[in-house]
C-alpha cells in the first residue's frame, strides 16, 4: 500500500532529515518549506536515490493563503496523506523586552497556529481511514518557562497530548517529539554561536529524527530524544522559574 507523509520545514536540518528516513522507509513525499530550489534539489536525491515519489509545495506557512493551499493538499482525499510533520520552526533572536513584534507573531503563527490548522486539515481524512500519524516537533524548551518560544512549544505540546488522547481509538496516532539542542541550521538562522552551547549538549539530527518516527510507529504521545535529555528531563519541572527564564535561547549570546 503507497503511504505517503508531508513534512513542514523539509529544506533543511530536521526537516530535510525526516523526508531521507520517510524516503528510505519507503514513503511518498509532500516536501514544503519556503525555498523552492532547496526543495527541488531534496526532491531529485531521494527520487535518484530510493526512486520515491515527491511533490515539492513551496509555501511561507506565515502567510495565510499559502498555509490554506497547503491545509487543502493536507485535506485531499485524493492523494490522501498518511503521516503529518509539523517540523518547520524559527525562534525569535531577541529577548521578549527587545523583540520586533511582527517577528513575535511569526514565529508564534509558525510554531503553534501552523500545526494546529494542520492538523485540523488531517484529522477528519485520517479518521475515516481509520489510519494516520501526526507527529508534532516541539521542544524540551516547552516543559520549561523559558520565554516565548519555549510558552509556543507548550501550545504545541499540550494540543498534541489532547489530540492524542482523543483520537488514538481511531487509529490516529499524535506525537510530540521534544529535542534539546540539535545540529542544524536552527541557531545559525538565530545569529547565535555553536560556542553559546556546550559541545556535549548537540544532538544529531539523524537520532532524533529515529526517535521521533520510532515514538510515532509506537504510538507514543510524548517522545523526548536523545538519552541525555531523557535523563534530564524529569530534573526541569524542580528547576526555579526565575533559572529557566534565564535558559531561553533568546537569551543567549548574540554573534
Ligand atoms: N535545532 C534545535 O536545537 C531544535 C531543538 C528543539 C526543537 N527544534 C525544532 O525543530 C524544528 C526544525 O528546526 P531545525 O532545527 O531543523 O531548524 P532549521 O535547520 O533552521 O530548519 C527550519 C526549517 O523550517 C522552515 N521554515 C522556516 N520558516 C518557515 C516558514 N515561514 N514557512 C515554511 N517553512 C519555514 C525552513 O525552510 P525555509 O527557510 O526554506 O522556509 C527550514 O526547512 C523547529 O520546529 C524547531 O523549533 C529545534
Amino acid at each position: 500500500m503507497e503511504m505517503r507523509a508531508l513534512i513542514t520545514g523539509a529544506s533543511a536540518g530536521l526537516g530535510a532529515e525526516f523526508a531521507r528516513q520517510l524516503a528510505a522507509d519507503g514513503f511518498s513525499l509532500v516536501l514544503v518549506a519556503r525555498d523552492e530550489q532547496r526543495l527541488r534539489e531534496l526532491a531529485d536525491e531521494l527520487a535518484d536515490a530510493r526512486g520515491a515519489e515527491i511533490e515539492v509545495l513551496a509555501a511561507d506557512l506565515t502567510d495565510a493563503a499559502d498555509l490554506e493551499r497547503v491545509a487543502a493538499r493536507v485535506a485531499d482525499a485524493g492523494r490522501p496523506v498518511d503521516v503529518l510533520v509539523n517540523n518547520a520552526g524559527f525562534a525569535v533572536a531577541q529577548p521578549f523586552e527587545a523583540s520586533p513584534i511582527e517577528d513575535e507573531r511569526r514565529m508564534h503563527e509558525l510554531l503553534s497556529w501552523v500545526p494546529l490548522r494542520l492538523a485540523h486539515a488531517a484529522l477528519p481524512g485520517m479518521r475515516s481511514r481509520r489510519r494516520g500519524g501526526i507527529l508534532n516537533v516541539a521542544s524540551l524548551a516547552g516543559r520549561m518557562p523559558s520565554g516565548s518560544y519555549a510558552a509556543a512549544k507548550a501550545q504545541l505540546i499540550v494540543l498534541s497530548r489532547s489530540l492524542h488522547a482523543r483520537y488514538r481509538r481511531d487509529g490516529v496516532t499524535v506525537t510530540a517529539l521534544l529535542p534539546g539542542f540539535v545540529a542544524t541550521e536552527f541557531h545559525d538562522r538565530m545569529g547565535v554561536s555553536p560556542d553559546a552551547v556546550p559541545e556535549v549538549a548537540w544532538a544529531d539530527a539523524s537520532a532524533v529524527v529515529r526517535d521521533g518516527l520510532r515514538g510515532l510507529r509506537k504510538r507514543r504521545g510524548i517522545v523526548v530524544s536523545d538519552w541525555r535529555y531523557r535523563l534530564t528531563a524529569p530534573i526541569i519541572p524542580l528547576v526555579p522559574d526565575r533559572l529557566s527564564a534565564g535558559f531561553g535561547i533568546s537569551s543567549r549570546q548574540a554573534r
